[in-house]
């Protein structure tokens, strides 16, 4: 079994030049199968919203459902870095509020820190969430949370007026104390010059090469079908997979196929002269 990472062995890595390769899980299979795999982190992201719940977004997704099904991921990846993701107003009231619900994830979930969205605007609840002890992974450039404000779930940072802003969420970030971020949509120029620039290792999705990269499970499985983004790679196509058992299953209960006979429980030996008894009984 792999020894459990801390915040300065993924620093490590980023000195070493290693990618770290992260991938996100809401429950306990797949927790349990990406511990095996030798995945470095697991997000429990509020992806979960789509994936998950059959949202059009994460705005809706709520504390409670974060809680539980960071427990399911801790309980099926026990050796794994995990991620608690913070919903949506879970931490933009007060900073009072961010610590709060920060420390619920460590708490009552076992996650190993938080992420959240946001750069300049959220940097006084990073410098909150550190200074409570809680490790935080910023979360910048097109921020899902948020994506009624940025028009649409929209790349950022493509001119140079929209990298700067992105840059000063980067630059933000770090000096708020966070131990990593991730960068979500910008092009591959903006993305080496904050991996550069920034001391703590830079993670990405839809931001090309940096010290690491996530991907969504449903889009990695091929889970999830309402939409495939740009930057999303499939590994496999369980959506098909899935489909295809469910359909043999139907045909095989149907058909009565399904259960054959090594799929029942048989009489104990000698209980045939017995049962028929009790039957009769019944008459
Ligand atoms: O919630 C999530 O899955 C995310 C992705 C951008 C990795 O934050």
């Amino acid at each position: 079994m792999a020894k459990k990472r801390n915040r300065w062995d993924f620093q490590e890595m980023k000195t070493k030049g290693e990618q770290c390769v992260w991938v996100t899980a809401y429950d306990y299979p797949t927790a349990s199968f990406a511990e095996a795999a030798g995945i470095d982190m697991i997000l429990v992201g509020d992806s979960m919203g789509m994936v998950v719940f059959g949202y059009d977004g994460t705005v809706p997704v709520t504390m409670e459902q974060c809680l539980m099904l960071c427990k399911a991921v801790r309980a099926g990846a026990p050796n794994t870095w995990i991620i608690g993701d913070m919903p949506f107003m879970s931490y933009h009231v007060s900073v009072e509020q961010a610590v709060e619900n920060a420390g619920r994830f460590i708490k009552e979930a076992a996650t190993d820190c938080i992420k959240l969205e946001g750069g300049v605007r959220v940097a006084d609840k990073i410098r909150g969430i550190v200074d409570a002890g809680i490790l935080v992974m910023g979360h910048i450039g097109l921020t899902p949370q948020s994506s009624a404000a940025l028009g649409g779930f929209k790349a950022q940072g493509r001119d140079a007026a929209s990298a700067r802003a992105v840059i000063d969420d980067a630059l933000a970030v770090e000096a708020a104390g966070a131990f990593s971020v991730l960068v979500e949509g910008v092009p591959q120029e903006v993305t080496t010059f904050i991996q550069k620039k920034l001391g703590i290792p830079v993670y990405g999705i839809g931001a090309g090469l940096c010290d690491g990269q996530v991907q969504v499970v449903g889009d990695l499985l091929g889970l999830f079908t309402a939409f495939t983004p740009k930057f999303g790679k499939k590994y496999a196509n369980l959506a098909e997979v899935e489909t295809k058992a469910f359909k043999d299953y139907v045909d095989e209960v149907k058909a009565l196929k399904y259960p054959a006979d090594e799929h029942k429980y048989h009489l104990l030996k000698g209980e045939e002269e017995a049962l028929q008894k009790l039957f009769d009984s019944y008459k």
